[in-house]
């Protein structure tokens, strides 16, 4: 059954710590992180039924909010676990979820000490690899211990970042993973962030990805490995997901609060950006343009798709963009708009990537409209271990 986008939003501000006396955002101190909660709340619900609707698991990857209480808004909405890139990010989501991938490969006598602690005390938990010597790294750390870690296969989709190359080099991995003692082999994963066009005009990336993917399957299937896991998704390549066979889940991040890149490829519709800096103008002085307090540090210097188009756009004026920045100024272009605005003024930005302002943040306000309710603190952020 589909939990209500309002139940989510209750359960986020009973979770969420209490406003300090008298917050609200005409007052409270830029820059600011703001997430609209029902905005959120309906992005949550609307992922979750998509995957119910095609059968797929929903595995949102939490780099994106870092926070536990969205990691269990996720879970409330539908998520059968959650997605981490970092040894930090699985500590702070083990609060909320047995459950965990960790989609990055685990390097490093330090990072395999971490990565087995956490396994002892986590129902389930797997890890991504590409490589014979990440998995002899493993097959050292879990020599002597108990327990059962879970190993999944990358394998390259056509982004060209990590990922075996080869079905054979699949089959070889997988089989050795099948052999080593303590270790579980729980299949394959991809992330197919070369596919960023517009939904519309995915039809041959999906097709080659699709082609490439039953290669790999019929590989591993053939060699009596065949992948209980398969894991895949994006944001832009969200809603057609479904149109790739084989699929058992998805670890879309972005989706949760969505972004100015996002919207830009109508994977989402502006209404549906629920993450905004709240921002204040300092300066009016330099004709032309108004300069806000949220430079670099707070929106990320991210280019919207090698457009050059700025780094953000106002959430209710989306024709002004921040054309530029500094670390701490931010740079409204004011040549498009006849809105004049005074030192003084506070207007919230749509970052071009959501991902990495929420990393530039200590915590995050939650509101509904302009009404502020809550706020927590992005939890999974910075590498040490949580705790
Ligand atoms: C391995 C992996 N899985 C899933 C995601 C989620 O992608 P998106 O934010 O496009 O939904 C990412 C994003 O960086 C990723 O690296």
């Amino acid at each position: 059954m589909t939990v209500s986008a309002e139940l989510i939003v209750q359960q986020v501000i009973s979770d969420a710590g209490p406003l300090p006396a008298g917050a609200s955002l005409d007052r409270i101190e830029t820059p600011a992180a703001v997430v609209d909660l029902p905005v959120m709340a309906a992005n949550l619900v609307r992922t979750a039924e998509y995957c119910r609707e095609h059968g797929l698991g929903y595995r949102p990857h939490t780099k994106t909010h870092k926070s536990p209480l969205i990691g269990a808004a996720q879970l409330r909405a539908g998520a059968t676990g959650l997605t981490v890139a970092t040894l930090r990010e699985a500590e702070v989501m083990a609060e909320v979820t047995g459950d965990l991938l960790l989609a990055f490969p685990q390097v490093g006598a330090a990072k395999l000490a971490r990565l087995i602690e956490l396994a002892g005390r986590v129902e389930r938990l797997a890890v991504a690899l590409d490589s014979r010597e990440a998995l002899d790294g493993l097959i050292g750390a879990v020599a002597g211990w108990k327990g059962s870690l879970g190993v999944v296969v990358e394998l390259d989709a056509g982004m060209g970042r990590a990922g075996v190359q080869t079905p054979e080099q699949a089959v070889e991995l997988a089989r050795a993973v099948t052999g080593a003692k303590g270790l579980r082999y729980d299949g394959i994963m991809f992330y197919p962030g070369h596919i960023r066009e517009a939904a519309g005009e995915q039809d041959a990336a999906l097709k080659a990805l699709q082609e490439r993917l039953a290669r790999f399957l019929g590989a591993l299937r053939a060699a009596g490995l065949a992948p209980g896991m398969v894991s895949g998704g994006s944001t832009p390549s969200l809603w057609r997901t479904h149109e790739i066979a084989g699929l058992t889940e998805i670890r879309p991040g972005t989706t949760v609060f969505n972004d100015r890149t996002t919207a830009a490829i109508a994977a989402c519709r502006w209404e549906e950006c629920a993450y905004s800096i709240l921002a204040t103008v300092v300066s009016t002085a330099v004709p032309g343009q108004a300069v806000i307090d949220a430079g670099s540090k707070a929106l990320a210097k991210e280019e919207l798709r090698g457009t050059g188009d700025g780094y953000g756009a106002l959430r209710d004026r989306p024709e002004v963009v921040v054309k530029g920045l500094s670390e701490e100024h931010g740079l409204l272009d004011l040549t498009r708009t006849t809105w004049r605005p005074r030192v003084g003024d506070r207007v919230r930005v749509i970052p071009n990537h959501v991902c990495v302002s929420v990393n530039l943040q200590e915590r995050v306000w939650g509101a509904r409209d302009d009404l502020l309710l809550c706020q927590w603190p992005v939890a999974a952020r910075g590498r040490a271990p949580a705790g």
